[in-house]
């Protein structure tokens, strides 16, 4: 009953099993420099084979939020590979650029031809930050705007699978092409590894991967550049937010209170670097039955709403659930190019109108039009 915070983190890193080794992290001796600070900050150092699933350090980070007593914003993990340059196990980790509990004081280049980029953002992971960047995309692309979608997910890209592409970016005057899809440009580094390979870009380096994206791709000339972000507010969001002039972030929540609550910390995030909450989009809000248009609230109402009113931004769109959604995106079929007239498909085009009025209300011009 009366278990320290350490005994609750030890246990829940316990709980969680890698399948390669049929065992626990903790058994397995993958977690190292375990500190429990008396504020509720936690760090330790997260040893990740190249043969594991880089979504183990999802799950653990995630696990350890979920508790009682938990900075979920002071929460760092160092990872690091047992056979890679971090020589010895005992020693301290590789250093990560910037750690999820300090303001950096951020010096973001300017990239002119990219045009406003766009964060779709969340504190939390599976509300459909995926779903709303790629067919916001799509939508930003029928409204006659040219759109990149660059898939900071290093973790879990999931941006290749919802446009079902897989090729290979190809290379040319040493720069990589992004590929195309339904009008837009896309890079994800799940086009550059293979599906089930064991991601060995983690965290630590997220920021390179991130500035050679921005850099060593040829994107050409965008209005919008939308970046599809891993959940949290970690080291994906300071990286982007160093390495990019971010117009402003979008962030996506579900109408429970649990998530909101993450939400709100993934847009204070933002709001602590001066990057503007352009809207939030509140998903899976109930369902709307196509045939009658009758609505059910399936969850507690209002979450998107609530958010919009504690920031002051606006509510772009409720996206309700919509049953084949997830079953097409597999497939690569964004519901707003598979099903149009979904109520799902309707909520998304309009989230992109509001979006695209809002951030026009906030910037002067954009810059892509000095050609
Ligand atoms: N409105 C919706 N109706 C039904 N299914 C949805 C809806 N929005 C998203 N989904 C499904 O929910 C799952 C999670 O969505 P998605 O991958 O977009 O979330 P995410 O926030 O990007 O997740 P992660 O944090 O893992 O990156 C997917 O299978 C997706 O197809
Ligand atoms: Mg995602």
């Amino acid at each position: 009953m009366s278990d320290s915070l350490q005994d609750r983190v030890t246990a829940a890193l316990a709980r969680i099993r890698n399948p390669r080794l049929e065992n626990d992290l903790l058994s397995a001796g993958m977690i190292r420099d375990l500190m429990v600070e008396t504020d509720g900050r936690i760090a330790f150092t997260f040893l990740l084979a190249r043969e594991d699933p880089a979504t183990l350090v999802r799950e653990a980070r995630n696990a350890v939020k979920a508790l009682d007593g938990v900075n979920p914003d002071g929460v760092k993990i160092t990872v690091v590979d047992p056979a890679g340059p971090a020589k010895s196990s005992h020693g301290p980790p590789a250093p990560v650029p910037q750690s999820a509990g300090s303001v950096p004081a951020p010096t973001p280049t300017e990239f002119p031809k990219l045009g406003r980029v766009i964060a779709v953002s969340s504190g939390k992971g599976g509300v459909g930050k995926s779903t709303v960047a790629a067919n916001l995309a799509i939508a930003l692309v029928h409204l006659g705007h040219r759109v990149g979608v660059m898939d900071a997910d290093v973790y879990g890209p999931n941006i290749p699978r919802m446009f079902g592409i897989f090729e290979k970016p190809p290379v040319t005057g040493g720069k990589m092409q992004p590929i195309e899809a339904h009008g837009v440009k896309l890079m994800s580094l799940g086009f550059l590894i293979d599906r089930d390979a064991p991601a060995i870009w983690r965290g630590p380096i997220i920021m390179k991967i991130i500035q050679q994206f921005l850099r060593d791709v040829n994107w050409g000339d965008l209005d919008y550049f939308i970046v599809d972000m891993p959940p949290g507010t970690g080291d994906a969001q300071l990286s982007l937010v160093q390495s990019i002039q971010v117009a402003g972030a979008v962030i996506v929540t579900t109408p429970q209170e649990m998530a909101v609550g993450d939400a709100l910390r993934g847009a204070k995030m933002f709001e602590k670097v001066n990057v503007p909450v352009f809207g939030i989009v509140e998903n899976m809000s109930g369902f709307t039955d196509p045939e009658t248009g009758k609505h059910w609230n399936l969850f507690s109402e209002g979450g998107g709403a609530r958010l919009s009113a504690e920031i002051g931004a606006p509510l772009l769109a409720k996206i309700p659930l919509q049953p084949d959604l997830a079953e097409l995106a597999d497939h690569g079929q964004p519901i707003i190019i598979a099903s149009p007239t979904s109520p799902a498909a309707v909520a998304l085009r309009q989230a992109a109108v509001t979006l695209h009025q809002s951030a026009a209300k906030r910037s002067v011009a954009l810059p892509i039009l000095q050609g």
